[in-house]
């Protein structure tokens, strides 16, 4: 600190005077000093974004992608090329001059359409005017979420293995992400008793994953219906990822939000990446409560302020005439599940069928090594790369997810790898 009275005096002598050159040099000293610690950027980071670990799945896919002739079954993504008639839609839009920002909600064309699909197919009803918010992706949508209703401190709970964001993006809304581990003996199903241990007077928000990545996973209504009774008795509030809806192979897709007294307090997120093959377009949306997609819109609105109107136009055409394509789709996914749970129950490595997503969750507890390393090793020795189970949370150590959003020849030489890598395994003694 300097001292005023030394600055003032010196001010009305004529020259320096000696308190003042004193001043200077201390001034100097101090200056040099600083010069001299070198600048580090690391300390500037905020202490809730530097204890983040990076994705273990994009770590594992720079490696993959500086390898040659590998198949990869890791991404989840769909192969397909998102269908003409959605690419069409955005090259018209940009014939059109349709380059502008949107409202910060999204088009309302485009909410109106959701709203229609919404009630058609989840029996919900929305507001397409306040109650719909199109976002970049149900990446940004769940990160809104989170960021509209997580103060400090508070607990969010979640089923575990699960999408690897859930917990970075409840840490970087600081909140206190609370895991539900699943079984496997059990299919990873989470259950209503599982949620209700885990509440305590901290927690605030369920979030839910169905078909769930990555294992698969899907709720029958009367489950549902169980977590329903849990959430109102203990009030919370829910959080609904539903962006593998479409893919569901067997059964009815439920929705938590179209369960009695559920829609008052249920974030339902949903997106366009999965269902048309969409994920480069960048679009997802959240529904709920005026007052939650309010908050959650000023956010947005300061932050991103809308999504590309040239997506919404793509996304427009995709929820309006889009529904054969994803048929088409699923179906091609139905057949790739099939052969690929067949095929890895047969080398051994258990795998239960998974009844949406397009994600295969083998076990690969007997042959004796980590998931990790056993994804590095397949990878090294057979090209074929997988996730390790245990980038889902710890619940999933001892599994790896296969993605089978990959063409079918490409699967079976990536299932007969396989084999090879674990027999190979089997013959080796550890
Ligand atoms: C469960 C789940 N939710 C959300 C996302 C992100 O979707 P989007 O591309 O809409 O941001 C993914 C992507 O893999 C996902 O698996």
């Amino acid at each position: 600190m300097i001292d005023q009275r030394l600055v003032t005096s010196s001010a009305t002598h004529q020259g320096p005077g000696p308190k003042w050159r004193l001043v200077r040099r201390r001034l100097s000293s101090l200056a040099s000093r600083c010069m001299s610690v070198p600048f580090q950027p690391q300390k500037y980071i905020a202490a809730n974004v530097r204890d983040i670990p990076r994705s273990g799945i994009r770590d594992f896919f720079e490696i993959v992608q500086g390898m040659k002739d590998v198949i990869s079954l890791g991404v989840g993504e769909p192969d397909f090329v998102t269908p003409w008639h959605i690419r069409e839609a955005a090259i018209y839009a940009l014939e059109r001059g349709r380059t502008s920002y949107t409202s910060n909600l999204g088009l309302l064309k485009l909410r109106e359409a959701i709203a229609v699909s919404l009630q058609n197919h989840f029996q919900v009803s929305y507001n397409a005017k306040n109650q719909i918010l199109i976002a970049v992706g149900v990446s940004e949508a769940m990160d809104l979420a989170f960021r509209a209703v997580i103060n400090p401190g508070d607990e969010v709970i979640y089923h575990e293995p699960c999408y690897v964001s859930y917990s970075p993006s409840i840490a970087m809304a600081h909140g206190v992400a609370i895991p539900v581990p699943c079984r496997a003996e059990n299919g990873f199903a989470v259950t209503a008793e599982a949620i209700e241990r885990a509440i305590t007077a901290r927690s605030k928000v369920l979030v839910l994953n169905f078909p769930t990545n990555p294992t698969g996973g899907t709720m029958t209504r009367a489950e549902l219906q169980r977590i329903a009774e849990v959430v109102q008795r203990h009030h919370l509030l829910v959080i609904t990822d539903e962006i593998y809806s479409e893919l569901t192979f067997e059964g009815e897709h439920v929705s938590i939000a179209a369960l009695p007294g559920m829609i008052e307090r249920t974030i339902f997120l949903h997106g366009f990446s999965k269902a048309y093959a969409m994920t480069g377009f960048r679009i997802g949306y959240a529904c709920g409560p005026v007052e939650i997609i309010e908050a959650m819109m000023k956010i947005h609105q300061y932050s991103m302020l809308c999504a590309s109107i040239i997506s919404q136009e793509a996304a427009l055409e995709a929820i309006q005439y889009g529904e054969p394509d994803t048929t088409e789709m699923r179906e091609q996914y139905r057949l790739r599940r099939n052969f690929i749970v067949k095929a890895l129950n047969e080398m051994g490595l258990e795998c239960h069928l998974p009844r949406g997503s397009f994600y295969a969750f083998p076990c690969i507890k007997s042959v004796g090594l980590g998931s990790k390393e056993f994804a590095v090793k397949l990878l090294e020795q057979e090209k074929v790369a997988c996730v390790p189970g245990v980038a889902f949370g710890p619940s999933g150590e001892g599994y790896l997810r296969c993605c089978f959003a990959t063409s079918l020849a490409q699967i079976q030489t990536a299932m007969e790898r396989m084999a090879t890598f674990v027999a190979r395994l089997g013959r080796t003694p550890r």
